[in-house]
């Protein structure tokens, strides 16, 4: 299958990269055209529109930042929609509202595109090597066809159910990359007010079933105050904004999900939105004295 890209970011890039190097065919918009330059050299073909991709590919997958965006590419001026032919398979890597993902497949379904919500969890460090954790959801025959593409891009890949399934997951998930960074940033500040080495806190933290992938790897580059992003603190707000737009509209109070959205919103209001995500470390230690 020939592969498009719609939006190359931070994971659009590396994922990009990747299939490139597992020998895909490749055509990539992105609306700041310079960001495109890593991919080029690398041999995707950059083109003027999101229209132009898919008119170059079989599957195009839309990686931006919110539901906004995705609609802009997916049906705005020279979008996605507009370059329709037979065989073209649309599939949104953005991670967004549920409910604006259900709209924008019903749109692709109005003019007759398939389409599948295709969220993954993972950064680009595990992107480059194809190694995210992928969840679909939308027709299962449209899912199988794009099987192998989602294998070199995933090592996991959960089909989950209709459209915007997969979407009401992810965004739990996301709950937990927010919470976790909040609790580790908190435990890190506690122990360092106690003139406490955070390192013993960690190296403590570690030993017990209470460890997790980000005490044991990110928390270190925390602790060297190293913010360059994987995974900006404000698209992790953005999604805290959709975490609690969903909760409300099932009807559930989130409180920490709520505090969450509060705390990190004042972090990008005081500037830190376009570092990486655990930077709401030096948030804490800023605000908490
Ligand atoms: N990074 C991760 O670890 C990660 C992991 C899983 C999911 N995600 C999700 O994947 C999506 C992309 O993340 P990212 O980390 O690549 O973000 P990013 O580096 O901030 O890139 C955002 C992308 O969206 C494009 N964009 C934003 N607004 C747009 C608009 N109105 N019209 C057209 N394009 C627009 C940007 O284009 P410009 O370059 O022109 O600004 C850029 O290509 C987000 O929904 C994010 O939550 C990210």
């Amino acid at each position: 299958m020939r592969i498009g890209i719609v939006g190359a970011g931070l994971l659009g890039t590396a994922v990009g990269l990747n299939l490139l190097r597992k020998g895909h065919s490749l055509t990539v918009y992105n609306r700041t055209r310079s960001k495109t330059a890593p991919l080029q050299k690398e041999g995707a073909k950059i083109v003027e529109s999101p229209k132009k991709v898919s008119e170059n590919s079989d599957i195009v997958f839309s990686i931006v930042k919110n539901a906004d965006a995705v609609k802009k590419v997916a049906f705005g001026d020279e979008c996605i929609a507009c370059g329709k032919h037979d065989g073209l398979i649309v599939c949104d890597m953005s991670t967004i509202n549920p409910i604006s993902s259900k709209e924008i497949a019903k749109e692709f379904s109005n003019r007759g595109i398939p389409f599948l919500d295709t969220p993954v969890m993972g950064g680009p460090n595990v992107a480059i090597t194809g190694e995210l954790v992928m969840m679909v959801g939308g027709q299962k025959e449209i899912f199988e066809k794009c099987k192998p593409v989602f294998d070199d891009i995933a090592n996991k890949v959960f089909h989950l159910g209709p459209n915007s399934s997969a979407h009401s997951v992810k965004i739990a998930m996301n709950l937990q990359i927010a919470l976790l960074a909040l609790a580790i940033s908190e435990g890190i500040t506690l122990a360092r007010g106690a003139n406490i080495d955070p390192e013993i806190f960690l190296k403590i933290l570690n030993s017990t079933y209470f460890k997790t992938g980000m005490s044991e790897n990110k928390a270190y580059k925390m602790l060297k105050g190293d913010y360059n992003p994987t995974f900006t603190l404000s698209n992790l707000k953005k999604d805290l904004d959709t975490i609690n737009e969903a909760a409300k509209s099932y009807g559930l109070s989130l409180p920490m999900a709520t505090r969450a959205n509060q705390v990190y919103k004042d972090a990008e209001d005081k500037g830190f939105g376009e570092l990486d995500y655990t930077a709401i470390l030096d948030y804490l230690n800023k605000s908490s004295k």
